[in-house]
């Protein structure tokens, strides 16, 4: 099983998991995040970076598709790409990111950045479920993705 499911009933809850997600992070994790518009994509990213003491810190102003937060421990680089091509990002310097050891990308609407990063990578499949409910499916593609999935399922279980 490559698989695991989650349903959240509140965005509260889907803050709740992104804290137990915080907490099983090192630093050089990627994680795509699908669905759509108003999904909880966000809310999740917001909830990893609240629950990693991480602040928000200026970037470049060019740059306003990645905001960067750092701490000693952690660079998050939390990326959107809504409605842009691979051409458009081609050159942005995204590579750079893969040179922080401490770095946790998680990135929505992240298509465009599939063939710069590494393979092993988590996707985070939002779907709505009718009204606040959501149902989140993590899928992984290599050995520090399969630990994060599976580290999460048993922490959510137990
Ligand atoms: N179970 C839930 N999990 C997450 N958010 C929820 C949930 N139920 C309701 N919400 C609400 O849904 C909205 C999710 O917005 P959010 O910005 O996170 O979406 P998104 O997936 O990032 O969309 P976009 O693709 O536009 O960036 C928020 O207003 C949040 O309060
Ligand atoms: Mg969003």
């Amino acid at each position: 099983m490559n698989k695991f499911t989650f349903t959240t009933n509140s965005a509260h809850d889907t803050q709740t998991l992104a804290r137990d997600f915080a907490s099983l992070l090192r630093g050089g994790e990627i994680v795509f995040l699908r669905g759509p518009i108003g999904a909880g994509k966000t809310v999740f990213v917001k909830g990893v970076a609240a629950a990693l003491g991480l602040k928000s810190s200026p970037t470049s102003a060019s740059f306003s598709l990645m905001k960067r937060y750092q701490n000693r421990r952690f660079t998050l680089f939390h990326i959107d790409l809504f409605r842009l091509s691979e051409g458009e990002v081609f050159n942005l310097g995204f590579e750079e990111m893969l040179e922080d050891e401490k770095a946790i990308i998680l990135a929505e609407w992240p298509d465009p950045l599939a063939r710069m990063l590494p393979a092993d990578r988590l996707e985070m499949d939002f779907t709505l479920l009718g009204g606040d409910k959501r149902q989140i499916t993590l899928t992984f593609s290599g050995p520090v993705s399969r630990a994060l999935a599976e580290e999460l399922w048993q922490h959510a279980n137990k």
